[in-house]
Order: C-alpha cells, then structure tokens, then sequence
C-alpha cells in the first residue's frame, strides 16, 4: 500500500505554488492547505480593525480573536475569516501591500504554524507557503522549492488579473512582486530560504501541466 505523505511547496510570490499545489492535492485526494491565505485574512481583518501592520501585539490579539478555514470545493477551496467568505477580498490590492509586513512578526508566526501543524495533522496533505518545509512541516516527505524568473510571474499574474477584469500595470506588478521577494526573504523570523531537503524546481517556460507532472512524479516515488 502506499504511503500518505505530506508535500510541501515553498517559494517566492506568484511563483504558481497554489495552482500546482491545488491540482495536486485534488490528483492524490489530499487536503490543500494555502498557508499565504492565512496571513492575507489575518491582513485584511487587521485593515478593518484599524490595527497597524507593524504592532506586534495589536495582531497578535486580533489572530486570538479570530478563526480562518478553508472549505474545500471541487474547484479550489473558499477561505472563511469567522463566518464570512472572504476568498476575493483577500486578494485585493491593499491586504497585497500590507500582507508581508504582517507576516513578518514572529509571535504572528509561532501561531499561525501551530495553526497550520494542526490542520495537516490529518495526513495526506499538500501545503504551500514560504516556511513550510523549514518550519510547518520539517519532516514532510516531499519538499519542493518553486521559482520562475520575476518577468515571467510579473507576467502571469499581469494575464490572471486581465481574466478577471482588475485593471493592472504590469511594471508595477513587477516591481511590488520584487518588492515582496525582497521583504519576505530578508525578514528576521523565519525568512524565505529553500530547506536543504527540498528540491528545486524552476517553472520558467513550464506549463503547468508539466510542473505538476513532475512533483507527482516525485510524490509517487515519495509513498513507496
Ligand atoms: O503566497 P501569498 O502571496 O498569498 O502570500 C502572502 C504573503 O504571506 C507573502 O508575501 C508572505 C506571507 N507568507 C508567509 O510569510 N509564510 C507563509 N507560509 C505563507 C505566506
């Protein structure tokens, strides 16, 4: 029989960590886990609140006070903070602006991993994020490191945005994108480093069919 494991996928923003990561938890029936959701509700409930990007303790507080979960759907999963749906208002532009700040305090981290350990506590589980297989999950069977040169995430995100509707620039995508890399790499409480276990995966010119291909490829030698 094969072996339930846990995959981890880390890498700098917009590098396509949730499209993979959701396609292949849907292939393996695992649970999908987007750790980045988490800090962007925690975000936007802290904008709404009035509770600075950079007090500590004001967030700390407000995470006590608040639930976010995931309620999984055959096309994604919907993000609730408390009761309410916030799966679009999470991506706005303002929660991406303040969203690395946030997440750059370490009590805000400490919970949000206990947070994050708890739901993969189950078993079979894909989770993406910047620390998960260095802090999440260290013990993860399967770590993958996802990177794409900066024009090309700049780019993808550029043509998302055009699918929906949201009016963009691209250089100016580009710049927030390195903008966030630099932030979220330089940071003092657990920084954006690829784990010495991971495998490196750079999806420049992939597609993605080609990128999940190849952590399948991976996950399947992983549970034997
Ligand atoms: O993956 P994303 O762009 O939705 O993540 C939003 C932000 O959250 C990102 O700039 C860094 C932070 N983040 C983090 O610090 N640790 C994680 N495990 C996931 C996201």
């Amino acid at each position: 029989m094969k072996k339930t494991i846990q995959i981890a996928i880390d890498g700098p923003a917009s590098a396509g960590k949730s499209t993979v990561a959701k396609i292949v938890a849907n292939q393996l029936h695992y649970i999908y886990c987007d750790t980045g959701a988490m800090y962007r509700a925690l975000t936007l409930a802290a904008l709404e609140e009035g509770v600075a990007p950079d007090d500590e303790e004001g967030l700390l507080a407000l995470l006590n006070k608040i639930s976010i979960t995931f309620q999984q759907q055959p096309d994604g999963q919907l993000v609730f903070l408390n009761e309410r749906d916030v799966t679009s208002a999470i991506r706005q532009h303002d929660v991406t602006r303040h969203v690395s700040d946030v997440s750059a305090h370490k009590q805000v981290r400490e919970e949000m991993v206990k947070r994050q350990q708890q739901i993969a506590s189950d078993g079979g589980i894909v989770m993406d994020g910047r620390d998960i297989g260095t802090m999440v999950l260290p013990n993860a069977e399967l770590k993958i490191f996802l990177v794409a040169s900066v024009e090309e995430r700049a780019m993808r995100r550029y043509k998302e945005n055009q699918e929906k509707g949201i009016p963009t620039d691209y250089d100016r995508l580009k710049n927030e994108i390195e903008l966030r890399d630099f932030q979220d790499s330089t940071r003092q409480a657990s920084p954006l480093v690829q784990a010495d276990d991971a495998i490196l995966l750079d999806t420049t010119g992939l597609s993605i069919k080609e990128v999940v291909d190849r952590i399948l490829n991976y996950a399947e030698n992983a549970r034997n």
